[in-house]
């Protein structure tokens, strides 16, 4: 689902409410802050929302972190700012609570890849083989799964089963690159995630002619030939971790909201995109506002019926028990 702009429905409902859209960014975060303690909320926000996002968040993190995070908070409320699929897994993972999307188009076109009747069909195939699915897809295909794999852990998730084949859905770069690092047979679904499979060799190649110092940190989500090129590989919260002892310069091949956090947490270091286009629409659809009404109104409540969130939650719940070792 690609992202319309829904400024004019936001303006309009602000001033159903009494707001006026052009009131300071003082007064939103003032009123936002308000709201939180009213309804006992807490915010969570992936490290690839906008600025403003991560800095109002209680919490910032990768897919791993934020999983953890929904699922120890003990607010009433969960707002999620990040995809779809981020905001179903606090839902499945923390039933009790309500959980809020701000903005209830926001989703991840790699998840739309997949459907959980052609995983069901996919399986027949490989009657032997255990099906690893990365945490970008809906609950229904997580309901599906064996077990759950975000970025942090994929590898580590997939040695650590006992079976020989692996059906790894729905990424194909990210399963092509757990393939480096394990014996197993990995067979890849042929989904990907648009923003990182457009970060291309001529990019990152570019990038290093212009800055010969810096080190290449890429997502594992990006295609196999750019993953060569890169000095090393991690999830958005593995490269925030590994910038605090490392040099001075880098690249990033991932989506541009993760320089906010290396940037701010690092102002001495320098940060360069690999592309111009690392950018993901879905994940810059919340902004100030759609989190004000969120709050306000408790919209967009994300809800996964039960008999799918409790076969979800055995997937992810074998996963969460492998610990992250990057
Ligand atoms: P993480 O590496 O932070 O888990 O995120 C990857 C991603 O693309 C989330 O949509
Ligand atoms: Fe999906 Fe890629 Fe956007 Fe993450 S960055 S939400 S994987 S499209």
């Amino acid at each position: 689902m690609w992202k319309v702009s829904f400024s004019e429905v936001w303006a309009k409902q602000l001033v159903t409410k009494g707001y006026d859209p052009m009131q300071s960014i003082e007064n939103v975060i003032e009123r936002i802050l308000e709201l939180k303690t009213e309804r006992n909320a807490v915010i969570l926000a992936h490290n690839y929302e906008r600025g403003e996002i991560q800095d109002i968040a209680d919490f910032t993190g990768d897919s791993l972190g934020l999983s953890r995070q929904a699922m120890e908070q003990e607010a009433d409320v969960i707002v999620f700012c990040g995809v779809h699929f981020m905001a179903e897994s606090a839902a499945i993972l923390s039933p009790e609570k309500t959980v809020l999307l701000p903005e209830r188009y926001a989703g991840c076109p790699m998840a739309s890849m997949i459907t959980a009747s052609a995983l069901r069909e996919e399986k027949k195939k490989y009657p032997d083989a255990a099906v690893v699915c990365y945490v970008n897809s809906t609950a229904d295909v997580k309901a599906e799964s064996d077990i759950c794999c975000t970025s942090a852990n994929a590898v580590e998730v997939v040695n650590s089963l006992k079976e020989d084949e692996i059906l790894f859905v729905p990424d194909k770069n990210l399963a092509d690159y757990v393939s480096r690092y394990s014996t197993k047979k990995i067979i890849p679904w042929e989904g990907y995630c648009p923003t990182h499979n457009q970060i291309l060799v001529t990019d990152i190649l570019k990038a290093k002619k212009i800055h010969p110092a810096a080190e290449v940190l890429a997502h594992p989500e990006c295609r196999r030939d750019v993953i060569d090129l890169s000095d090393k590989v991690f999830s958005t919260t593995g490269m925030i971790e590994y910038v605090k002892d490392a040099g001075n310069e880098f690249i990033i091949a991932t989506e541009m909201g993760v320089l906010h956090k290396l940037e701010k947490d690092n102002p001495e270091k320098r940060f360069y995109n690999a592309s111009e286009f690392t950018v993901c629409p879905e994940m810059k659809a919340i902004d100030l506002d759609s989190l004000l009404l969120s709050l306000e109104n408790m919209q967009h409540v994300i809800t996964v019926p039960e008999e799918i969130r409790a076969k979800a939650r055995i997937a992810l719940d074998r996963m969460l028990e492998i610990k992250r070792t990057r």
